[in-house]
């Protein structure tokens, strides 16, 4: 007895040891862990746990669409998919094919072409926002977009997933879309940075372009996708840029975009963009993805290991070549990337395809089309009037969602316009195809089966008995249209639509042509068709937006984010010789430099078919003449003006105020305009508005080559206010002291 309660009393230490033991076991939470801390202390401290060998793993990809996590430490991987226009369906682990879920058809939103036709920073924001919800609740940590490469020609076949030739237009335009979709935690990933402004030969060719046109034309919109979006990722570019890959470029990556820009996330390749172990490593890339497009195929074991950033890379700093501190950089800012979407535990949780973003897609679509030509206000369509509509044209059924390279999309429902406007106009409507655009397979667009004079036949019956004939027509997603790998062949309208036109308006001249499209086209017709609209790619409620259009429930808002040239030769990367466009295959040379779009026309006084800006409205606005706050102004001061927009017709409706300067007697060339400003005042019918344009003396800068900086010369500048670059309304000088 007593020695068992000797035993007993002796145990009881160990007892409560052990108890004391249990309670200081509580898991401490790991610093990394720690959302209370600052994202930084967690990013070094995660770093501080993890070996080499899983910081190098954080570099490149693990399968075609991601990249990996840190598996020890609870630390995701990394869910990339595209975007722009939506969230792209699930992919393969290992090759470009469909992984044929039945869970993944998207919301289709309108292409970006349209999204900044709509001129309206908050299409944008509701834009961010509504595919930002669909990439969270699919899991996403990457939405591969948006894109804001400059439309330098109407031949470059991605066009249309970039938001036009304007520095400035593109640069409000994309910073409320990289907010909002962030607010999801889903990072954005801005797209290809740089100078990637066509589809040939865009794996290697060299661009060489001026300081000056880099500058002015072609990064601002990235800049302000860093500095302004905070965009937490970047993909970089396929071309090559004074001599080096864009995805490891020095300049670009090192100098401007890490260094001057501070940009601290994450540097990710185009699929295949990298082409070498030291540049990657050193150059500033942060993410290996895509190198071969299957990734079994180079090893038998793991082909990812291969990729230049992960086994060789692994060498590299073994060797010693590579610091240590490189590998540090690279992996922080995959950790960071990280931290801010997957491992924050406040985003959100997203939605997807809902009817709420079936919505926003069709108020975008809808305030991007733009109304080029109304002669007699054929439109919109009165369906009291009409007996008879003969809706002509491939593109009135073609879904649009589909092709166009990596932005197809799986879409939940795409409506197409003939469907529509057979919802308004029931039976009055017949519909012939009239012309066929033939199947793509392997890249290839091959020729149509159907007998072109039989289809155009029966678009002429068709068109004679109608009262209207609606032209749905335009290019489409197939290869060498608007679609990514290679560029359009010709700037005049494929598969015969040029002539089907001409026929058609031989038997009847009320004609509205519906372009379907992400690029300018020739209109040889432009003179005998009343009636233009310019509709884009606009998702899944294509029909809906368009048929809303045509008859006037929503009117037209829309202004061209870039120029329509009469003549391909008339736009100045297609004006000189091939060196500038599409170059010789190894380098091409941007002679046309910082005259693009229509700095370019209306510096050398070409004038185009449709400017840059142009869009028209079932009602009439009147602006008055502005005021400004001031005469003269000093360098860091802000240019404020003030005017009165009426609308003086008979419905509501829509103007977009744009601003321009010259610059007066300018020691260097500068553009006859340069856009600075733009508001869209939406208005009752007979409303009045006050509205105010305003900028910074300093954005009125050019940047000086031969300095390196950006310089705005005291002296006389003009101030034009107008509705597109062309129709400029009023002048206002003023004075830089
Ligand atoms: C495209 C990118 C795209 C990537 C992944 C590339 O071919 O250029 O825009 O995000 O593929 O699909």
């Amino acid at each position: 007895m007593t020695k068992r309660l000797i035993g007993i009393v002796m145990f009881l230490p160990v007892l409560f040891l052990t108890g004391m033991l249990r309670v200081n076991a509580q898991p401490v939470k790991p610093i990394y862990l720690d959302e209370s801390r600052p994202i930084e202390e967690r990013v070094s401290n995660a770093l501080s746990l993890m070996t080499r060998e899983e910081k190098v793993a954080l570099c490149h990809a693990q399968s075609k669409f991601s990249s990996k996590g840190v598996a020890r430490l609870g630390i995701p991987e990394v869910w990339m998919s595209d975007g722009p226009h939506g969230v792209r369906e699930e992919i393969l682990w290992d090759s470009w094919s469909e992984a044929k879920w039945t869970n993944d058809s998207c919301t289709a939103f309108p292409a970006l072409t349209c999204l900044a036709a709509s001129w309206n920073p908050e299409m944008s924001a509701i834009y961010g926002k509504a595919v930002g919800e669909e990439a969270r609740y699919r899991n996403k940590t990457v939405l591969l977009g948006p894109g804001v490469n400059i439309y330098r020609t109407p031949l470059n076949g991605r066009n249309f997933e970039y938001m036009g030739e304007d520095p400035y237009l593109s640069s409000r335009m994309v910073v409320p879309y990289i907010q909002e979709l962030q607010k999801n935690g889903v990072a954005a990933c801005v797209k290809h940075y740089a100078l990637n402004n066509q589809e040939i030969w865009r794996g290697h060719i060299d661009v060489q372009v001026s300081d000056r046109a880099l500058r002015e034309i072609y990064l601002p919109a990235f800049k302000a996708a860093i500095t302004e979006g905070k965009a937490w990722s970047i993909m970089g570019s396929y071309n090559q840029f004074r001599g080096e890959h864009c995805c490891h470029n020095d300049l670009l990556l090192n100098k401007i975009l890490k260094g001057e820009w501070k940009f601290d996330g994450a540097v990710i390749t185009d699929w295949g963009g990298a082409h070498n172990t030291m540049q990657a490593a050193m150059n500033g890339l942060d993410i290996e993805m895509g190198t071969g497009t299957d990734g079994m195929t180079r090893s038998i074991t793991n082909a990812y290991d291969n990729y230049y950033l992960a086994l060789p890379f692994l060498d590299e700093l073994k060797k010693g070549s590579v610091p240590e501190s490189v590998l540090n950089d690279k992996a922080s800012r995959v950790l960071r990337l990280i931290f801010r979407t997957t491992m924050n535990s406040k985003r959100p949780y997203g939605s997807f395809a809902t009817p709420e973003h079936a919505q926003v897609a069709r108020k975008v679509a809808e305030e991007g089309i733009v109304l080029l030509k109304n002669d007699d206000n054929l439109l919109p369509l009165d369906a009291s009037k009409l007996k008879s509509i003969a809706v002509i044209g491939e593109n009135a059924t073609r879904p649009m969602t589909i092709g166009g390279g990596s932005s197809n999309l799986k879409t939940h429902s795409e409506i197409s316009p003939l469907q529509s406007l057979k919802g308004k106009f029931g039976n009055k409507i017949t519909y012939a195809m009239g012309y066929a655009s033939g199947p793509s397979a392997y890249g290839r667009e091959l020729p149509s089966k159907l007998n072109a004079d039989t289809l155009r036949a029966e678009a002429i019956r068709n068109a004679k008995k109608a009262d209207v004939v609606i032209f749905v027509g335009g290019l489409n997603k197939n290869h060498f249209q608007d679609c990514e790998g290679g560029d359009r062949k010709t700037y005049n309208l494929p598969f015969g639509q040029d002539q089907l036109l001409n026929e058609i308006l031989k038997v009847n001249s009320n004609v509205v042509v519906l372009l379907i499209s992400g690029n300018a086209v020739a209109m040889p017709w432009v003179g005998h068709v009343p009636a233009i609209v310019q509709a884009w790619y606009l998702g899944s409620e294509a029909g809906n937006a368009i048929a809303s259009v045509l008859t006037g429930e929503v009117n037209p808002s829309g202004k061209l984010p870039f120029s329509f040239p009469v003549k391909l030769t008339d736009c100045g990367a297609n004006s000189f010789d091939k060196l500038c466009y599409p170059g010789d295959s190894i380098k091409e040379v941007y002679k046309e430099d910082i005259l693009v779009g229509y700095r370019w026309y209306d510096t050398k006084n070409i004038t185009p078919l449709f400017p840059f800006g142009f869009g028209m409205s079932y009602t009439n606005f009147v602006l008055s003449k502005p005021l400004t706050d001031k005469k003269i102004y000093t360098k860091g001061e802000t240019v404020k003006l003030t005017f009165v927009v009426q609308n003086t017709g008979k419905v509501a409706g829509a103007e977009v105020a744009q601003v321009y300067i010259t610059q007066k007697n300018a020691p260097v060339l500068r553009p006859a305009k340069e856009l600075k400003g733009f508001k869209k005042v939406f208005l009752k019918a007979g409303e009045t508005q006050t509205a105010s344009i305003s900028f910074k003396v300093k954005d009125m800068a050019y940047y000086d080559d031969k300095t390196s900086n950006w310089v705005v010369d005291a002296g006389e500048y003009e101030l034009s206010l107008g509705t597109s670059s062309r129709d400029i309304k009023f002048m206002a000088p003023i004075q830089v002291k």
